[in-house]
């Protein structure tokens, strides 16, 4: 099994997404040991935002091929303001290609990509959650939805929120997650 661990918070040592994409990763790798992981910090090596001339030569693309080469991707992402670092946004750019992880024909546009298992550990400060007043401003797990939706995958969440509410809900809310990441079963995509 190929693993891709990436993460995008701009937070460091106190990032909550990193932990948990770290126990995610950790978890996956105790369900299939010897997996081998590429680790990606899009924050400490950020890319650039996308121009023609990636979209030109798609094997020159080193995120898109790691992307392909990977069986399961582990995203770590903070939600700022109101959705995913920009950091991310720059390695979807290089990642939702025309021709290699989705394609435009009659019936309309196709994914390329499924099989792939993608897990995104999310961190979100306020309270996001269907019901809940702020749930019209949550564009980042929305947003990663149809953007990995376009390209065959159906992305699964593993989220942490309330954690800029204080210390209860924030214990509260990455316990949560913590729970979460310990129910994960199986290491690749069922087909
Ligand atoms: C630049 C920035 C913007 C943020 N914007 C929001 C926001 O729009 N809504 C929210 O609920 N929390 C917001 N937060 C709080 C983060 O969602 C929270 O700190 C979360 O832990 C981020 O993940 P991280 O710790 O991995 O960086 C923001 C935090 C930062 C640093």
């Amino acid at each position: 099994m190929n693993l891709l661990h990436l993460d995008s918070s701009i937070q460091g040592a106190g990032s909550a997404s990193r932990a948990v994409s770290a126990a995610i990763v950790e978890r996956l790798r105790t369900e299939t040991p010897g997996a081998a992981t590429v680790y990606r910090d899009l924050v400490s090596q950020p890319l650039p935002h996308l121009t023609l001339d990636v979209l030109a030569d798609p094997a020159a693309n080193a995120e898109l091929q790691a992307f392909l080469a990977a069986d399961v991707v582990v995203i770590g992402a903070g939600f700022y303001n109101f959705s995913i670092p920009s950091q991310l946004k720059a390695w979807l750019d290089r990642v939702l290609i025309a021709g290699q992880t989705f394609r435009y024909g009659p019936e309309g546009p196709e994914g390329l990509a499924g099989g792939k298992r993608v897990i995104v550990a999310l961190t979100r400060g306020g309270f996001y959650g269907e019901g809940a007043p702020g749930a019209l401003h949550e564009h980042g797990e929305t947003y990663l939805r149809s953007a990995l939706g376009f390209i065959g995958i159906t992305p699964e969440f593993v989220i942490a929120e309330g954690l800029v509410l204080g210390d209860e809900a924030r214990v509260a809310g990455m316990a949560a997650a913590l729970d979460a990441v310990r129910d994960l079963t199986g290491a690749v995509a069922a087909a």
